[in-house]
């Protein structure tokens, strides 16, 4: 996988794995202040104004979608946001040819979300230079502007204090969102992190010092500084094992006795999109302690950055 170029400059943004932190430091730099800079108002700049933007999400998304969509109109691109069931990939284009034909348009930037779990990958590997392709989600595998949006969250919710206790619960096994916290949240050094759900969402075991597993979840939610609930990935889960939803929310959804187990200023996220009832209690979504409408947010700033720190290399 190709993500840095042989003069060390990031071309694209695929995993968090591999990539130094002092990139991710700058795109962190530039997404704090356009978070700070929108706090007043949403106004354009023009760093991307030269620059053309295709989003292709083969798979449904609001947040990655929009707020890609966002950050590069308020960088001044110009932006194609592809229908992807309607272009001539159903009709057997290769998702390659479909970059390669954009690319022939004047296309810089790719957005790109997909089912599998090695089709970005592999793009970035055929692309010219001066070409960037983002993970938008691939597969089970990689989702690294989710990782870094929460990471900006948590350094800003938490004023960048280190050794925090993070519990992560839910479908950790088939979660993409995870397994680039895990990385991110591993580099950035924040502390320790718990994962937690039933066994059957649990991976047997995890590659980082700092993570273990449990399935009791009031073992992982006692003292947390930070909680994240994570969905139940149905669409990656056959039919026949799929948990009930009111079984499941009563041993691992976050109710106000769970939440009372964590510090009194734990923060409660959620990648999105929330299943109310099944992961969080209803009234917890909305609750004081929860910042998932600030993770949105961040999310516009954080990809802004990273299409700012693209562009520059
Ligand atoms: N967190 C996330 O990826 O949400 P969307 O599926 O709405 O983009």
């Amino acid at each position: 996988m190709t993500q840095i170029t042989d003069a060390g400059k990031l071309q694209h943004l695929l995993t968090i794995d591999g990539i130094d932190r002092a990139h991710f430091d700058r795109i962190l730099a530039y997404a704090d202040d356009f978070a700070n800079q929108h706090q007043h108002e949403h106004s354009v700049n023009h760093d991307l104004s030269d620059a053309t933007c295709a989003l292709l999400f083969f798979e449904s998304s609001t947040r990655t979608r929009c707020s890609f969509e966002l950050a590069a109109k308020r960088l001044g691109a110009t932006v194609m946001n592809c229908a992807t069931q309607d272009m001539a990939t159903s009709k057997g284009e290769t998702v390659l040819d479909t970059l390669h034909t954009l690319q022939a348009m004047g296309t810089h930037y790719f957005v790109i979300r997909h089912q599998s779990d090695d089709l970005v990958m592999e793009l970035a590997q055929h692309l010219q230079p001066g070409s960037h392709i983002i993970n938008a989600g691939a597969g089970r595998v990689a989702h690294p502007s989710q990782a870094l949006l929460d990471l900006m969250t948590i350094r800003r919710c938490k004023l960048n204090q280190s050794n925090l206790k993070i519990a992560i619960v839910g479908d950790i096994k088939h979660s993409r969102v995870v397994s680039s916290q895990l990385a991110c949240f591993s580099l950035y050094q924040l502390g320790d992190i718990v994962l937690s759900g039933p066994s059957s969402l649990l991976p047997s075991e995890v590659p980082y010092d700092n993570v273990r597993i449990t399935e009791n979840i009031d073992d992982a939610l006692s003292d947390a500084d930070v909680v994240i609930f994570l969905r139940i990935q149905l669409e990656r889960i056959p039919e026949q094992e799929r948990p009930d939803k009111e079984q499941y929310f009563k041993e691992y959804g976050l109710t106000d006795a769970r939440l009372a187990l964590a510090k009194p200023d734990a923060i409660v996220m959620h990648p999105g999109p929330v299943n109310r009832d099944v992961e969080i209690a209803s009234h917890l979504v909305d609750g004081p302690q929860s910042v998932i409408l600030q993770q949105v947010n961040n999310g516009v700033a954080l990809r802004m950055g990273i299409l700012k720190y693209l562009h520059e290399q």
